[in-house]
C-alpha cells in the first residue's frame, strides 16, 4: 500500500480527494498496489468534515504527515511561499517524496529542493505548478528529453487569458470578467498576481528550469500584465490580424545566452497560440529535432490540477514499486546570462491618442524616422472630434530604441498620450 499524506483541502485538494475515490480502483490497478490518503492537515477541520467519508483523516497538527513513517508521498497543496517551504523541507528530510502544484515555492527554492530530493533520494514532483492539467513539465523532462529546447511560448495564466478572452468576445468589462474567473476558482487568493505577470513569471522560470537547465529568479524576468489592454487594443489587433495574449516566453541564444521575459503579445491569428481561449493555456516548444510542438489544455481549476498532482503521484508510485527515485533530470543546472530587456529586439505596437489637427502624422512619423525605425503597419480612423488615435506596427528593433521613440512620441506636443504599447510574438 502506498500511503499519501495531503497539506491542504481547498479546491484542488478536494478535487484530489474525489478523483483518487472516483478513479481509485483504475489507479491503483495501474501502480500494482492500493494508494490512500491517511490523513489531510488542514486549518479548521469543522469546514470540511462533512466533505469526506472518514473525518479522523482530518488533523490540524502537519507533523501528523511529516514524522509518520508509514506515508510515503507528500502533497502540498496550500500555496504560498510560507510555510510551505518548511513543510516541504522536512518532508524530503524525511525521506518523503513530494509532490506540489506550488509555482511560487518551486521558483524560488527549485536548486534547494532539488538538491535535497538527489541527496535524500527521493523526487520532488511539481507538473500542476505550471499549465494545470497539461502534461508539460513530464513533456520536456522526459516526452523532448533528445533535443536541446531552443525555445518555448507559453499562455501559462488561465485568468489573464479568460479576462482577454472574455472582454473582446463579450464585451465585458474588465473588472466583471476578473470576478467570473474567481467564482470560478482560477484566480489566485489575490489576482494581482495574475493580472500583473507575477503568476505567469514563476511559472516562466520553472519552465525555464526544466527545458534550459536555468536558474532564473522571477527578479530576473521582466513581467508586465494585463491592466492596460483594453477592448479598443483588442479590436485594433484583431484588424491587424492579430489576437492578444499574455506571453511567457523563454529563448536559449548563443553562449548561453537566455531570453525570459512575460509580456502581452500580438500573436498572428494563424498561429496555434492565437487559438487558445478562456482558461485553457498552451506552450509551444521549439527544439531542435522536435521541431515544434504545441501542448493544451486547462490550466486553472480543481480537477485539471488535481489531474497533474495524481499523475506525480503516480509516477512517484512507479518509481516506489521498482525502487527507483531522485529521477529530478534537472538536478543539474547550468550557467547562463539572462539578456538585458534593453538588448531584446521585438516589433511593437502603438496605439497613441493625438490632436486631430494638421501636421500630426507628419510629427508622429518623423520621431520613428529620427530613431531610424520603420512603420511597418499604420491605422487612422476618421474623427469627428479634436481628438484622433493613430496605431502603429514598428519593425523589427532593440527595446531600448523603443523606449526613445515611445518617450519622444509623449513628449511631442501634438500627442495627448501614448494609450498602449505592446510587443509582437517573435520566433527565433
Ligand atoms: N491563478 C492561476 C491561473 C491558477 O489563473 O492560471 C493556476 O496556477
Amino acid at each position: 500500500m502506498i500511503e499519501i499524506g495531503l497539506i491542504g483541502f481547498g479546491n484542488v485538494g478536494q478535487d484530489i480527494y474525489r478523483i483518487l475515490n472516483e478513479n481509485g480502483s483504475l489507479i491503483s490497478k495501474r501502480i500494482g498496489r492500493p494508494l490512500i490518503i491517511k490523513r489531510i492537515a488542514v486549518r479548521s477541520p469543522e469546514k470540511y468534515s462533512n466533505l469526506i467519508t472518514d473525518p479522523s483523516l482530518l488533523t490540524t497538527d502537519v507533523n501528523d504527515i511529516l514524522n509518520d513513517p508509514n506515508i510515503s508521498i507528500v502533497v502540498e497543496v496550500i500555496g504560498g511561499e510560507i510555510p510551505a517551504l518548511d513543510y516541504i523541507t522536512t518532508a524530503l528530510t524525511n525521506k518523503k517524496h513530494v509532490v506540489t502544484a506550488n509555482k511560487e515555492v518551486i521558483s524560488k527554492h527549485k536548486k534547494h529542493f532539488f538538491k535535497m530530493a538527489h541527496t535524500n533520494g527521493v523526487d520532488i514532483c511539481f507538473e500542476a505548478a505550471v499549465g494545470g492539467g497539461i502534461p508539460i513539465i513530464r513533456a520536456l523532462k522526459v516526452g523532448f528529453a533528445a533535443n536541446k529546447i531552443k525555445a518555448f511560448y507559453g499562455i501559462i495564466n488561465g485568468t489573464t487569458n479568460y479576462i482577454l478572452t472574455k472582454i473582446k468576445d463579450e464585451k465585458k468589462e474588465f473588472n466583471t470578467v476578473l470576478k467570473q474567473a474567481q467564482d470560478l476558482g482560477f484566480a489566485e487568493l489575490d489576482p494581482t498576481m495574475d493580472i500583473s505577470g507575477l503568476d505567469a513569471a514563476y511559472k516562466c522560470s520553472i519552465l525555464a528550469a526544466v527545458a534550459f537547465k536555468l536558474d532564473s529568479q522571477v527578479n530576473e524576468i521582466v513581467h508586465k500584465g494585463i491592466e492596460s489592454i483594453t477592448l479598443k487594443d483588442l479590436n485594433y489587433a484583431t484588424e491587424l490580424g492579430y489576437a492578444i495574449r499574455l506571453l511567457a516566453q523563454g529563448k536559449q541564444l548563443e553562449s548561453n545566452e537566455f531570453e525570459l521575459q512575460v509580456c502581452p503579445s500580438l500573436i498572428p491569428l494563424n498561429h496555434p497560440l492565437a487559438s487558445v481561449h478562456n482558461e485553457f493555456n498552451a506552450v509551444y516548444v521549439v527544439g531542435d529535432q522536435v521541431g515544434e510542438a504545441m501542448l493544451m489544455g486547462k490550466g486553472a481549476g480543481g480537477s485539471p490540477t488535481a489531474s497533474a498532482i495524481i499523475s506525480d503521484i503516480i509516477d512517484i508510485s512507479f518509481g516506489i514499486s521498482q525502487q527507483t527515485s531522485s529521477r529530478n533530470l534537472e538536478t543539474n543546472f547550468q550557467d547562463g546570462q539572462i539578456k538585458p530587456l534593453n538588448k531584446t529586439m521585438s516589433q511593437y505596437y502603438l496605439r497613441i491618442n493625438v490632436k486631430n489637427e494638421p501636421g500630426v502624422l507628419e510629427q508622429v512619423s518623423l520621431q520613428f524616422a529620427e530613431q531610424s525605425i520603420s512603420i511597418e503597419k499604420i491605422i487612422q480612423k476618421e474623427s469627428n472630434t479634436n481628438i484622433a488615435e493613430i496605431v502603429i506596427i514598428t519593425n523589427t528593433i532593440e527595446h531600448q530604441n523603443f523606449i526613445e521613440v515611445e518617450t519622444a512620441l509623449s513628449n511631442l506636443k501634438q500627442c495627448n498620450k501614448v494609450e498602449s504599447s505592446i510587443r509582437l510574438y517573435k520566433t527565433l
